[in-house]
């Protein structure tokens, strides 16, 4: 890949950055899409976010993905945002039109065209889906959720509190939060047509205690954000129940693509780089 005086300048606003996959991924996209584009790690510390945002318009820079720490403040710092932006409230990335910097999150989109991919069998729009965690990611899910019509979610979290508050904002007439572990958790999953795991847990070999698969209907699906590993015990465990399984992996090449396509109007194919990201991590 050649720079030109015409390349389109792309890139990722993070502290730190250095570990991101997002710079080898859309690089995969230009490929891909035979688009004039390089995708730059920029390292930007919090003191220096406003700064940096502002700057974008000057520079000529079409868009960044921003990561973390930084997507609840350039929520704050951006002119406009999507309804998706609004949601999560919380931006992952900026478009640059003319003067104006627009907050976008491509996180909950990325996540539905995922579950298109693995999970048409399983009727998962019909729902009930079972959602494990209250955090950002899981904001970015139940939104997906409720944005594709999901007659009703429960999210279970560690704090009661925590998964109430997500769902007095999100789903406030579909959801429903329970604690987690508990009875409650374990008597939904018999009717359950989808779980998903937003939570850290299973990033370090980690189990959920009191929670068992077996209760889930034989058609259901998981889905666990975690990709490294490639399968926690969650997924290892639905697997050998023959349940259908998916990694977060799609998620993130997805929510990259939709984002690549936001800026240049090309989406990638995603496959090809799905593949290649699953033997970079091994
Ligand atoms: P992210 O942006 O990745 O979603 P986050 O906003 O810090 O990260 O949210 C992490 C979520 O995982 C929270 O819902 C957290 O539960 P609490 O609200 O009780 O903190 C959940 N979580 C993290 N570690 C957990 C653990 N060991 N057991 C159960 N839930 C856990």
């Amino acid at each position: 890949m050649s720079i030109r005086g015409s390349t389109r300048v792309l890139g990722v606003f993070g502290d730190p950055v250095a570990h991101s996959l997002s710079p080898a991924m859309h690089t995969r996209f230009a490929e891909e899409s035979g688009e004039d584009s390089v995708y730059v790690p920029f390292h930007v510390l919090p003191e220096n976010l406003e700064t940096a945002l502002h700057a974008l318009p000057s520079l000529g820079i079409r868009g960044v993905n921003i990561t973390v720490p930084h997507k609840e403040s350039t929520f704050r710092l951006v002119s406009e945002h999507t309804d998706a932006a609004r949601a999560m409230g919380a931006v992952n990335t900026v478009i640059v039109d003319g003067e104006r910097l627009i907050g976008d999150n491509t996180d909950g989109a990325g996540f539905a065209a995922d579950l298109e991919a693995h999970f048409d069998h399983t009727g998962w729009g019909k729902g009930p889906v079972v959602v494990l965690g209250a955090g950002g990611a899981a904001r970015a899910v139940v939104h997906a959720l409720t944005v594709a019509g999901v007659p009703e979610v429960v999210v279970a979290n560690r704090t009661l509190e925590t998964g109430q508050a997500l769902i007095g904002q999100l789903a406030p007439e579909t959801g429903r939060a329970v604690a987690l572990p508990s009875e409650e958790l374990q008597n939904a999953l018999p009717r359950a047509r989808l779980l998903v795991n937003t939570t850290s847990v299973g990033l370090k070999g980690e189990t959920f205690p009191g929670l068992s698969l077996d209760a889930l209907p034989r058609e259901a699906g998981v889905y666990d954000l975690i990709y490294n590993p490639a399968r926690t015990p969650l997924l290892q465990e639905a697997e050998q129940q023959g349940l259908a399984v998916a990694n977060g992996l799609g998620m993130l090449v997805r929510q990259g693509a939709i984002s690549y396509a936001r800026w240049t109007g090309k989406e990638p194919r995603v496959e090809p780089v799905i593949e290649w990201l699953e033997g970079q991590l091994g």
